[in-house]
C-alpha cells in the first residue's frame, strides 16, 4: 500500500477464518495480541508466530444481530495488576443486560473474572469500547440501548462514558459526585482512545445521516438524541444554547459507520504523524485523522483499503509501529461482495523499504452526484437493505415487491417519518427502528421512491415531488 513517493506499508495476514473480531489490543508485557469475538471468545496472538490460543469463553454472553462479546481494555500496569476488561450483553428472561467484566490473566489462561457492573442494554445500541485514560481510570462508552430519554438523562448509565477505577468504583473526582456519569448525550458508540496529550475520543454511529467524532470533556453534553451532528439546524442550535452541548470535532454524511478510533502512540508513519485511525464498517475503509497541535480538530483525512478488505472494525498498534487491523464481514450486515473465503482476517501494516510490484493508493473521494435516485440511494439506503435491495432476513427487510414499496402512500410515510414499530415483512417479523429521511428534499425522496419502484425487480409506477409535498404537508 502506498502512502507517498517516499512511504510504503506491507499488509501481511496474521489469521483468518474468525467470527467477527470486535475489539482488539496490542499487550506492551506480553508482547501479544488480545482480542475478543462476538459470540464469546477472547484470544491471545503471537504477532511473531500467528499462534492464536482462546483464553477464554464467556459462558453467558448473548449474541444476536449487533449484541454479543464486544470492548476490550487491558490494564495499564499489567506487570503489577495483570487484568483484562470486557463488556458483553446477556440476556436474563426477557431482559437484556450489558455486563462489564474484569478478568485476571495468569500463565495464558483466565485464572478468576469479577462481574464489575452491569446496565441495562437492548436489542440494539448496547455501545461498547473500554479504554484506560491517562489517569489510570477506566472508560467505558454505553449506548443508549434504544431509548428516547437516557442519553440526555444525567441519571440513566446509558448513553453515557462512564469512569471508574480499575476495580469498579466511583472515583471520588468523578464530576458528579457518587455517579460513574463522565459525560453524556451519545446514542451508540463504537470507538474509544486516548491521544497522546491524554484527550480520550470517541466514534459514533449517527442515526440516518451525521456520524461523530467527540473529543470528551468532564460533564459535557453531546446532544444525542436532541442533536445529530453539527449544530446546524435552528431547534438544535437552541437546544444548543439552553443546554450547552458539545459539538463533534467531526461529522460525516452520509454515513461511513465509524466503528474503531485508535491512535498510535508508537507511530513509525511519517505521514501519519499525530493521527486517528479510523476503521469504518459501512465505507469499508481505513481513515487517516490528522490532528492538529493540540489535538481538538481534524485538519486532514485520507482514505485507505476502500472495499479491499471489507467492514474494519477494530484497530491497534504495538510498540514498533506494526499496526493492525481487523476485519468484519461475518457480521449481521453483510455487504456486496462479503464475506470472502478466510473473513474474518486480521492484517498488519507495516513500513517496507522497498517499492511493491503491486500496491493500492489512497482513495480519492469524489464529490457524489447527488442528484440521481441511485445515487441517492447508495448514500442513505444501501447500507441497511444492501446494494441489491434484499436486506437480511430477520434483521433488515427487503424492498423487492413488499406491500410498503408497492404502496405510494405508504412508502412516502415510511420513509419521511422512519418506523419503530414491529413489522411483518413476507412473514418475517422485524424489530429494528427504520430511521425517518425527512430531511431529503422533495425532490431527492421523489428520485429515491421512484428508483426502489422501479428497480430491483419493481415495476410500479414514478412518484412524483408533488405526491411527497402533499404527503408531508398531511403530517
Ligand atoms: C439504519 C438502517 C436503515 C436505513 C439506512 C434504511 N432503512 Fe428502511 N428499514 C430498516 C428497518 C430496520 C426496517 C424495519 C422497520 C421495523 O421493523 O419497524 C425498515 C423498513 C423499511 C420499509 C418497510 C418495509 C419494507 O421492506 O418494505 C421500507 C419501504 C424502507 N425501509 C425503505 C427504506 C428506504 C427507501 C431507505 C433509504 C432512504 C431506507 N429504508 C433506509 C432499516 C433501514
Amino acid at each position: 500500500m502506498k502512502v507517498s513517493d517516499n512511504t510504503f506499508l506491507g499488509i501481511e495476514e496474521l489469521i483468518d477464518s474468525l467470527d467477527v473480531p470486535w475489539d482488539m489490543q496490542y499487550n506492551a508485557t506480553t508482547h501479544s495480541i488480545f482480542f475478543t469475538e462476538i459470540k464469546g471468545n477472547i484470544s491471545e496472538l503471537d504477532p511473531e508466530t500467528n499462534k492464536r490460543k482462546i483464553i477464554y469463553t464467556i459462558p453467558n454472553v448473548y449474541h444476536h444481530r449487533t449484541l454479543g462479546l464486544l470492548g476490550l481494555a487491558i490494564h495499564p500496569d499489567f506487570k503489577n495488576k495483570p487484568y483484562l476488561y470486557t463488556c458483553y450483553t446477556t440476556k436474563e428472561g426477557k431482559n437484556i443486560f450489558s455486563e462489564l467484566l474484569r478478568l485476571r490473566y495468569e500463565k495464558g489462561a483466565i485464572a478468576e473474572t469479577k462481574v464489575l457492573l452491569k446496565i441495562e442494554g437492548a436489542t440494539g445500541h448496547n455501545g461498547s469500547r473500554l479504554v484506560f485514560g491517562k489517569d489510570d481510570f477506566l472508560y467505558w462508552a454505553t449506548g443508549d440501548a434504544h431509548s428516547k430519554t437516557y442519553a440526555q438523562d444525567s441519571t440513566s448509565l446509558n448513553g453515557k462514558i462512564l469512569r471508574m477505577t480499575d476495580e469498579g468504583g466511583i472515583p471520588s473526582d468523578n464530576p458528579i459526585k457518587g455517579s460513574y456519569v463522565y459525560a453524556w448525550g451519545f446514542r451508540n458508540m463504537q470507538g474509544l482512545t486516548v491521544t497522546s496529550s491524554g484527550h480520550i475520543i470517541t466514534s459514533e454511529h449517527g442515526d440516518a445521516i451525521e456520524d461523530e467524532l467527540n473529543w470528551i470533556r468532564p460533564l459535557h453534553n453531546y446532544g444525542w438524541n436532541k442533536i445529530e451532528g453539527y449544530h446546524d439546524l435552528p431547534e438544535e442550535q437552541e437546544y444548543a444554547r439552553e443546554h450547552r452541548t458539545t459539538e463533534p470535532i467531526k461529522s460525516w454524511t452520509p454515513v461511513i459507520a465509524p466503528a474503531a478510533v485508535h491512535y498510535p502512540l508508537f507511530n513509525k508513519i511519517p505521514e501519519w504523524k499525530n493521527s486517528l485511525l479510523l476503521g469504518n464498517l459501512k465505507d469499508q475503509s481505513l481513515r487517516v485523522l490528522e490532528l492538529d497541535h493540540s489535538q481538538t480538530k481534524v485538519v486532514n483525512e485520507r482514505i485507505y483499503l476502500k472495499d479491499y478488505y471489507g467492514r474494519i472494525r477494530a484497530i491497534t498498534s504495538d510498540h514498533k509501529g506494526n499496526v493492525y487491523i481487523a476485519t468484519s464481514n461475518r457480521d449481521w450486515k453483510p455487504q456486496t461482495n462479503f464475506p470472502v473465503a478466510g473473513d474474518d482476517r486480521i492484517l498488519r501494516l507495516s513500513l517496507i523499504d522497498f517499492v511493491p510490484e503491486h500496491y493500492q493508493t489512497a482513495y480519492e473521494e469524489k464529490d457524489l452526484d447527488m442528484k440521481s435516485g441511485k445515487a441517492l440511494y447508495q448514500a442513505y439506503c444501501a447500507s441497511c437493505h444492501g446494494q441489491d435491495a434484499k436486506g437480511a432476513v430477520g434483521s433488515i427487510p427487503s424492498l423487492r415487491k413488499t406491500e410498503w414499496v408497492k404502496d405510494e402512500s405508504k412508502f412516502l410515510d415510511v420513509v419521511l417519518n422512519g418506523l419503530t414499530s414491529e413489522i411483518e415483512v413476507e412473514n418475517v417479523k422485524y424489530d429494528q427502528p427504520m430511521p425517518a429521511f425527512n430531511f431529503l428534499k422533495d425532490e431527492e425522496i421523489a428520485e429515491i421512491t421512484t428508483y426502489v419502484r422501479t428497480n430491483f425487480g419493481n415495476t410500479y409506477s414514478n412518484i412524483s415531488v408533488g405526491k411527497v409535498k402533499d404527503t408531508r404537508i398531511k403530517k
